[in-house]
């Protein structure tokens, strides 16, 4: 197979012209033939000044291209779209596929003999891993790495658990606009992503166990001069893989692999979002994803990790304590330490070389965890045929095991008109439910399941309540939230039927979650129902997406993006 600049050659008709012309036009920028004679690592660029996340990605491409130069071969640049979280409108899970589809192709259509991707905001991670996947050519991811913490009246701060917790007391009345402010300017402190346990931490540590990123890559704080220094590493390994054509990911994203990814996410307290991404990942293989294995697991790992949103720390603690070598150590068993890496190493040889750092209390032992069990359990019941996920981890123990009153809103907009009004009949024992915010009701499956709290309950004390819908949730966020309720309401899932004061039973033990209406009343209810497909847009991508986007349980890839099932 050709290399290097020969690769997938324009199609004139003419291979000669065609490598001819590719050269000419190069020369251009200045290569020399030595240059262009090597083989090319490409490097996705994913800077963008919509994407603070990202702020460090043009220093961490040059390390990239010294340690590729270094190894001799020859770095190539080339942009992909960039997609921040408070920069996606209506949501950056609109996007993600979008991305999928644009570095698949970037990757497939230019010349290259290894790939590094830099990513780390939310969706641009997985994005990334599922074109990688599909493409399977060698390749190193880079996460750009978590933010460094805030200060606030001797408060350690990040975002964005605690942009949440803050404006929630903002909300209450018991912080003022004027110290808002303040908070506002100290949450984000460096460029970075959010550097408590939301989704870009659980997809970087993710990444780094499904053996695509180098050892210690998800924890190195963006700003610290060790993330330039494992670009480098990463760029060289990237130029010896351009020369020795693997590992592909196809010999590491394998049925081991994603279980070891499913152990370190309950381990770690991981996003919910993260099984989304990690279903799409693993439908880009031959294996995909089951959903029972992450609740079998949920059941037999701990969690480990004692970080925010469901501990104490941040992610630059995490790191110093030894990061997720250290984390897969005290593990043991629960991994699969044979797993092979793009270090050249196994998992287990990982593992064994973690750093030993005395009296640090970020990653705890089995025999002393944050909480027997891990974070995320699935359920399933009336309501959620198709499953549905609760974060136990960021839950209130006593909501567990719950049967409230449904007060019921049809979709975000209508919640945010009447959830603040003083006349709304809600008491914290009832069930705040949210419809058509799936993948295709709202669309684009919004972080809207994280409710807020009604303000006149706010204000009375009230932290958490049971919450429920078809949505996701900020890994960021914590509360007693059911999420994800497969079939969504837009598409006629039973979560469409639940009526204002109908009895809801949430059983977190018993891993269900039904809604108490007898089955005559719900086929009347069913067959009053109206239609209930989305509206299709006109044309563009929106109507892409509409028509093809699966439901959570399937990771909302497209459909014609799956692999074929071994
Ligand atoms: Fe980018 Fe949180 S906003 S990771």
């Amino acid at each position: 197979m050709s290399k290097g600049l020969r690769k997938g050659l324009t199609n004139y008709g003419d291979a000669g012209f065609a490598l001819f012309l590719r050269k000419a036009f190069i020369k251009a920028m200045g290569y020399s033939d030595d240059a262009l004679e090597r083989p090319i690592v490409g490097i996705t660029n994913t800077y963008s000044d919509y994407n603070p996340c990202h702020g460090n990605v043009p220093a961490i491409i040059e390390a990239v291209k010294r340690g590729v130069m270094l190894a001799g071969a020859m770095p190539m640049v080339f942009p992909t779209i960039s997609i921040h979280e408070s920069f996606a409108h209506p949501t950056s899970m609109f996007l993600r596929n979008l991305m999928a589809m644009d570095t698949e192709e970037m990757i497939r259509a230019q010349p290259m003999d290894a790939i590094v991707v830099i990513g780390g905001c939310d969706k641009t991670l997985p994005a990334q891993i599922m074109a990688a996947a599909s493409v399977n050519l060698p390749t190193v991811v880079i996460p750009v790495g978590p933010m460094v913490v805030g200060h606030h009246k001797g408060e350690v701060l990040g975002a964005c658990t605690d942009c949440r917790r803050l404006w929630s007391a903002h909300r209450a009345g018991e912080i003022d606009a004027e110290e808002i402010e303040i908070v506002n300017e100290r949450l984000a402190p460096s460029v970075g992503t959010c550097m408590v346990m939301g989704t870009a931490s659980t997809m970087a540590c993710v990444t780094e166990v499904l053996g695509l990123s180098l050892p210690m890559s998800a924890t190195i704080p963006a700003p610290h001069a060790e993330r330039f220094r494992l670009a480098e590493a990463s760029g060289k390994r990237a130029a010896e893989m351009a020369v020795s054509g693997g590992p592909r990911p196809s010999e590491l994203l394998t049925p081991a692999a994603f279980r070891n990814a499913t152990v370190v996410m309950q381990a770690i307290g991981g996003s919910t979002n993260g099984i989304i991404h990690l279903t799409a990942i693993a439908n880009r293989t031959p294996y995909g994803y089951d959903l029972d294995m992450l609740d079998e697991i949920g059941r037999i790992a701990p969690v480990l990790i004692d970080l925010k949103p469901s501990g104490a720390h941040y992610m630059e603690h995490f790191h110093h304590a030894g990061g997720v070598p250290k984390l897969l150590a005290e593990l043991g068993d629960l991994i699969d330490g044979s797993a092979p890496t793009i270090a050249g190493k196994s998992l287990g040889e990982i593992a064994a070389e973690a750093e030993i750092v005395p009296g640090q209390d970020v990653i705890r032992p089995r025999s002393n965890p944050i909480k027997a069990e891990g974070s995320m359990a699935v359920l399933y019941g009336n309501l959620a045929p198709g499953g549905a996920i609760i974060k136990r981890s960021a839950a209130t123990p006593r909501l567990l095991q719950h049967t409230g009153r449904a007060v019921v809103f049809t979709s975000v907009e209508e919640m945010a008109l009447r959830i603040d009004d003083p006349d709304l009949d809600v008491t914290a024992d009832d069930v705040l439910v949210l419809l058509n915010t799936g993948p295709k009701g709202a669309p684009g499956m919004p972080e809207a399941g994280y409710l807020p709290i009604p303000k006149k309950l706010g204000r009375q004390g009230v932290k958490d309540m049971v919450r429920i819908s078809d949505a996701r949730m900020s890994g960021t966020a914590f509360g007693t939230i059911v999420l994800h309720i497969t079939p969504e309401s837009a598409v006629g899932g039973p979560l469409g039927l639940v009526r204002d004061g109908d009895q809801i039973k949430l059983d977190v033990d018993g891993r269900s979650i039904n809604l108490l209406v007898d089955e005559a009343e719900l086929d009347r209810r069913r067959a009053a129902r109206s239609t209930v497909h989305a509206n299709l847009p006109d044309r563009g991508y929106a109507r892409l997406f509409q028509q093809t986007v699966t439901q959570a349980d399937e990771g909302c890839d497209f459909d014609f993006m799956i692999a074929k099932k071994n």
